[in-house]
Formats: structure tokens, sequence, C-alpha cells
């Protein structure tokens, strides 16, 4: 035994170093972090340490992932037989959302081989994987995710879990986010979105290849009993060195993850984390103070009462203000829905200065969500029928999940008595019409502008029709419909909205729902639409951004022609391309415009089983396959007359009022 002073110091010296960094390493394979000012992860994305010593994964902004790794790779196999070797980590964390009620999406601890993520998506892949990648054996990652979103692809049991992944981000478990009190057995809820902060076990045990996740409150002791455990062996998953750390991604909503503090080891328990010294989360404002007592104490008895009393019908009124119409089976739809009295401050009150367009079931509103300044457009919608609105709800959030470039994001919805709101998000350049037809001052669109809005739109259907989960028809393709982005994309909006219209109550007509020029001939005896009906409607729109016309003109006084039939009598006079848009003023490519036609042609054939597929039409625009050889006498029809004989005539030959407007229409038959 030596005290000899220099080395004490020396101690105390490192000693303060490491305090310092406030990573106390205790050899390779053990670490213990009580904040992260210092530390020498490996951030990317949205991640940073903050000031005061956060890891904050995300930061606020939605759409976007971070993660976070420790900077070496650790040896997890064995050298001698391949194995994984025990392994326990724990970690403090908090969810800080916007909204007490609604985050996305959530964080997970991972281990994995590589720290490059750049290929992997946020939303509900968290930042681990994408579309293409998911659970593929190749991935070779382990992580344990604390998942705010249900998902309904991954069969996430809830929309506050925890979960042990591999690979992918179905869960090999998963369980409510929660714990086991030690005192009485008991299973309690944690709400992870609660703002406060939680802390996380998760232990590899190689002997019986289980896995074990606990939970508990920041105040809590590790609890005896796990929140689950599973058997999973690690050595087919994890092979060499790899990296460990964390994975975090935003939805549509603002949120931040974050790590108080977080501790590893290798072969052994993970050392505790001080729960003293952890740094402080960020505030999220105050709440609101109660106005009542400011106003009823300083004053005397009888204005007391009567005060008390203006206030409680002020309470009240307002509460008849923002009251909502809620269901039993919207609890599964939570995270989507937003609050009325939200949207009502997002739009001004639904005031006329913002609005930004009528037609198509409803009006469109403006407006700048208030917490997250997101700017959204707000759909109004009048609707009276429970019938079908919980399918319709299913559906629209099920759209809500779609990341596509060319599909309008649906951010939610929020329900009133005889009333729906959905809610999109913000398109700054408006629709497609709009440039068509010169509105509102907009600019004519050139042709590469349109093709790209072609072909995008083209996709957009194609991923609706086949490659989503299930089969999605949009039954109202028609260029008001389709937004423009700010790099004059086009999206596709108002999905599925026809479906809620579509139950036919009275058997003795037939409802055909949609707007008139897009609607497929069968569509009046049939009245069910198909993936079919919108390749019809597209065909129409082809027509109409190549041709700068509407489906169906005036051409004399009370007699109305079809666009089709005028592009197919100019290409049997073999003037087909006199039918582009004089506003490009010849400006097109002939190619392109020649296929467009021919295309939306043979797309909205009134044969059913004469259209192409979506599938189909895509490989006609890129070229890959040749458009069938045809000549326009193959497609001798008349569509007026065959609308007509579909008993679509009264709306034809009718007033033109409703025409571009959707309308639910009656067809007698
Ligand atoms: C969040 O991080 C992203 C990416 O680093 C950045 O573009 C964005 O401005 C950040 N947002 C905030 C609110 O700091
Ligand atoms: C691998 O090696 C470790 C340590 O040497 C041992 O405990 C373990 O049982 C071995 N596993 C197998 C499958 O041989
Ligand atoms: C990360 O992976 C992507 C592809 O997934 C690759 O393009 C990129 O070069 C990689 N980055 C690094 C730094 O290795
Ligand atoms: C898994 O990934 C590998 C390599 O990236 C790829 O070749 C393979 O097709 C993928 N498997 C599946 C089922 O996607
Ligand atoms: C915990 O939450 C789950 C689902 O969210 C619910 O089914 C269960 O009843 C809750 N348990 C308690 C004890 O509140
Ligand atoms: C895990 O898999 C490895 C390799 O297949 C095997 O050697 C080991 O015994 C397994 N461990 C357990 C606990 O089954
Ligand atoms: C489209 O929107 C962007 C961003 O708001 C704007 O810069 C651009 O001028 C708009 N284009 C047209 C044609 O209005």
């Amino acid at each position: 035994m030596f005290f000899n002073t220099k080395p004490v110091s020396m101690l105390l010296q490192l000693l303060f170093l490491s305090l310092n960094l406030a990573a106390f390493t205790t050899g390779d394979d053990q670490f213990v972090y009580s904040s992260f000012s210092g530390a020498n992860l490996v951030v990317d994305g949205a991640t940073t340490v903050t000031s005061n010593g956060l890891l904050e994964l995300t930061n606020g902004t939605d759409q976007l992932k971070g993660h976070a790794f420790y900077p070496t790779p650790l040896r997890f196999t064995r050298l001698a037989n391949g194995t994984v070797q025990s392994f326990s980590t724990s970690f403090v964390f908090a969810i800080l959302s916007v909204y007490t009620d609604l985050s996305a999406n959530g964080m997970a601890f991972v281990v994995a081989p590589s720290r490059n993520f750049s290929a992997a998506l946020p939303g509900q892949f968290l930042g681990l994987t994408d579309i293409q990648n998911n659970g593929n054996i190749s991935n070779h990652f382990f992580a344990v995710e604390l998942d705010t979103i249900q998902n309904i692809e991954f069969n996430d049991i809830n929309a506050n879990h925890a979960g042990a992944n591999v690979n992918g981000l179905k869960s090999v478990q998963s369980y409510y986010a929660g714990y086991y009190g030690d005192e009485d057995g008991n299973f309690r809820n944690l709400s992870l979105i609660s703002r406060e902060a939680m802390q996380v076990w998760i232990d590899y045990d190689d002997k019986v290849a289980g896995i074990t996740v606990t939970m508990a409150p920041l105040k809590v002791a590790r609890p005896a009993k796990p929140l689950f455990t599973t058997i999973y062996n690690l050595t087919t998953v994890v092979t060499d060195v790899a990296y460990i750390g964390f994975s975090s991604a935003t939805g549509t909503i603002n949120v931040r993850h974050y790590v108080l503090g977080w501790s590893f080891s290798m072969n052994g328990p993970a050392p505790a984390i001080d729960i003293t010294s952890l740094p402080k989360l960020p505030s999220m404002g105050p709440k609101p103070r109660s106005k009542v007592l400011d106003i009823v104490l300083p004053i005397t008895t009888a204005a007391f009462v009567l005060t008390v009393g203006t206030v409680v019908v002020l309470l009240i009124r307002r509460h008849l203000r923002y009251v909502e119409l809620r269901e039993d089976w919207e609890v599964e739809f939570g995270p989507h829905r937003f609050s009325y009295k939200d949207l009502f401050y997002a739009t001004d009150g639904f005031k006329d200065k913002n609005l930004l367009g009528k037609g198509g079931f409803g009006r469109v509103y403006k407006g700048i969500l208030r917490v997250s300044k997101l700017e959204v457009a707000v759909k109004r919608v009048s609707h009276d029928s429970k019938q079908g609105m919980k399918e319709f709800i299913a559906e629209i959030v099920s759209i809500g999940r779609i990341r596509h470039s060319n599909l309008a994001r649906v951010l939610g919805y929020c329900r009133r008595r005889g009333e729906l709101f959905l809610v999109y998000e913000y398109m700054p350049n408006g629709s497609v019409d709009k440039y068509l037809y010169g509105k509102e001052d907009k600019p004519v669109l050139n042709w590469a502008n349109r093709w790209r809005i072609i072909k995008g739109i083209a996709s957009s259907l194609l991923y609706l029709h086949e490659e989503w989960e299930k089969v999605i028809i949009h039954r109202d393709i028609k260029p008001s419909n389709v937004l423009l982005d700010s790099d004059m994309n086009g999206r596709l909006g108002d999905f599925g909205l026809a479906r809620l219209y579509d139950h036919d109550t009275d058997p003795q007509t037939t409802h055909v729902v949609g707007t008139i020029g897009y609607l497929a001939p069968e569509l009046g005896h049939t009245s069910k639409a198909t993936p079919l009906t919108d390749v019809f409607a597209f065909g129409m729109f082809l027509l109409e951004i190549t041709c700068g016309q509407r489906p169906i003109t005036e051409s004399t006084q009370d007699s109305q022609c079809m666009l089709v039939d005028w592009v197919l009598e100019h290409w049997n006079r073999g003037s087909l391309l006199d039918t582009a848009d004089s506003k490009l003023q010849g400006n097109f490519n002939v190619d392109e415009a020649c296929l467009a036609l021919k295309l939306g042609l043979l797309c909205s054939h009134p044969f059913s089983n004469a259209r192409p597929n979506m599938r189909q039409v895509i490989q006609y625009l890129d070229g890959v396959m040749k458009l069938p050889e045809m000549a326009p006498t193959d497609l001798r029809f008349h569509m007026m007359a065959i609308m007509q004989n579909e008993g679509f005539d009264e709306y034809i030959t009718g007033s033109t009022a409703s025409i571009g407007t959707t309308s639910v229409l009656s067809g007698g038959r």
C-alpha cells in the first residue's frame, strides 16, 4: 500500500476529468453517462447535444430522423465460438410533444453493424430502415422501440408501447408501456408522451438467449418484474462488432425526443445512472392559468355570485362552441384526431379570408396550427350520416401513413355533429385547374411541368391501387384535386371522400358519386367504383391537361360536346396534334403529347376491359412499353351517346352548373 500524494492527486484529476465529461468509462465495454455534456457521441440528422447536456434526438421539426451512437463499435460476439455475449443497457428518456395527447413517432435503442442510416426513413420507420428493407435479414439490427403511434402494417398493439425488434419494425415481442409495482405486482400504465422522464432497462442473457425489457418512472427503482421477456437468439442477428446508440424519428407532429442519461455494460449489469445529476428537460411553457380566480377573488360576495354566474355561462358557451362528436371506435385513431378548438384557432374561426376554395363536398380553409405553426388546409365537410364513417376514418388514417411524393398528406381529422374536418398538408401553389384555365392570374403551365404532373399522378394512383397495403380507389380524379407543391410537383388530394357518399340508401335510385365528365359510363349501371373507373378519370385528366379543355364543353347553345369525342374526331381526320392546348403556342414535345392524347383515349375507353391498368399506364408513359398500335377507327365510339344510354342524360343535357364540381348524383334507373 502506498499513500503517496502524487497518485492521489492524479486520481483526483482523473476523477475531475471524468466528472467533467460526465462519462465514466470503466473499460471499453462499460460506460455511464449521467449527462451528455462533452460526450464524444457521433450524431446525425436532427440530433444534437444541448448546452445543458441533454441528448436531443429530434428537435421539434416534423418528418425528421436523428441518430446518436457511441463512437466506437463494441465486440458483441466471442472470438472463440461466435456467440453473442450477454449485455445490459439502461437509459432515461422523455418525449416532449407540442400536444399533451398526441405525438409521433418514437425512438429506439439500437445495436447495428453500421452507423450509416442515411437511407432510413423518418415517421413510422423510426429512422431505422425503409419500406424495401424493413425486416430484411441483411439489416442485422436489434432495437427496442418506444413507439407512440399504432402502425397496423407493423402489427403494433397500440399507440403507446415498447417492443423488441429484429431487422425491422414488426416487433418480436411488445407490450403496453408501463411497469409492475413491486409492492402489489399490479401493472401500471405509463404514457410515453407524458413529457415525464422515464427509465428503461434492456438485458440480453446469452445463456437462454433471453431479452428482457423493463420500464419505470424516474423516481421508481427498477421493478423486479420486467415489462416483457422474449427469447430471441441474437447470434443470428448481431455478428462480430456493432455500434450501439439511439434512433428516433418524428412524423407529422412536432416532437422532441430526449435521452437524459445512458449506461451500458457487456457481460454484466449496466451501471446505475445517477438520476440526481441528470440534465433538466426544457419546459414546455406554463400551463394556461385559470382566469376565473383573477376575476373572482377581489370582489364582493354579491358580485361574486354574479360573476360566477357569468363565468359559468361563458364556460358553457365556450364548451358548446368547441363541442365535438367522438365515438368509442375512434379510440384507435386517437393520434390522428385534431381538436376542433385547434382547428378553429388555426383558421381564425373559419373566416372567409382564409377560404382557399369551395367544391368537392365542402369548403377548404387555410390554417396555421397554433403550437407547431404548421400550415395546413382544413376541409370542412357537411356530413350527417354515420354510415360508413368508421370505414372512412380508417381509410383516411391509413392514407395518412402513406408517404408518397405525389400524394397530398392527410394529417388527421376532427368530427362535430353533422360535420367532418379533414386536415391536409398545405400546398402553396394551389390546384392544376387554376393553371390550365388561367384563374387567379396563374401562369400557363408549360409542357414539361404538365408531363411531370401526369407522370407523378400516374405513379400515385399506381401506389393507391397496387402498392399500398390495401386497394384504395380515389373516385374523384380531376385537375382541381391535383395540387401543386412548392416545386410544382403534382400531388393527388381528396382521396376517398366520395366513398362517404357511396352508400345506397334508396334502392330505387343508384347513387353515383364523383364529378360529371370524369365518371366512367359503367358507373351508370353498376355504381361501383373500381380501379378501372379511376383509370377512366385519369384518362380524362390526361386529355384535359394536354388539350387545356374541360371534359365537357359547351359547343353551341344547348349542345355539349365531350372532349373525348372531339379528340377522336381530330385523330380520325389526321389532325390529332391540333387538339393540344393552344395556350402552349406549339411549345410542346410532340411525342409526349401524342402519347398523352392516345393514352388518354385508351384510358377513357367506354369499355372498362379495354382500359389499361395503372401499372401499364406507367410503362407506356415511361416508354418501357409501346402503346398498342391502334387506329382511331378501333376506338369508334361516341362517348356522349354512351353516357346518355347509361342514364347520364339528365346531367349531360341539363344545366351545366354542376360540371366541374363534385356532386352526389342519383341516377334514376
Ligand atoms: C432541426 O434539425 C434540422 C436538421 O438538422 C434542421 O434543418 C432544423 O432547422 C432543426 N429545427 C429546429 C427547430 O432547430
Ligand atoms: C461460447 O463461449 C462462451 C465463453 O467461452 C461459453 O460460455 C459458451 O457456453 C459458449 N457457447 C457455445 C454455444 O459454445
Ligand atoms: C451511407 O449509405 C448510403 C446508401 O445507403 C451511401 O450512399 C453512402 O455513401 C453511405 N455513407 C457513408 C459515409 O458511408
Ligand atoms: C434483402 O437485402 C438484400 C441486400 O440488400 C437484397 O439483395 C434482398 O433482395 C433483400 N431481400 C428482400 C426480401 O427484400
Ligand atoms: C393500460 O393501457 C391498456 C391499453 O392502452 C389498457 O388496455 C389497460 O386497461 C390499461 N391498464 C391500466 C391498469 O390502466
Ligand atoms: C444461439 O445460437 C448460437 C449459434 O447458432 C448457438 O451456438 C447458441 O447455443 C445459441 N444460444 C442459445 C441460448 O440457444
Ligand atoms: C410555387 O410556390 C413557390 C413557393 O411558395 C413559389 O416560389 C413559386 O413562385 C410558386 N410557383 C408558381 C408558378 O406560382
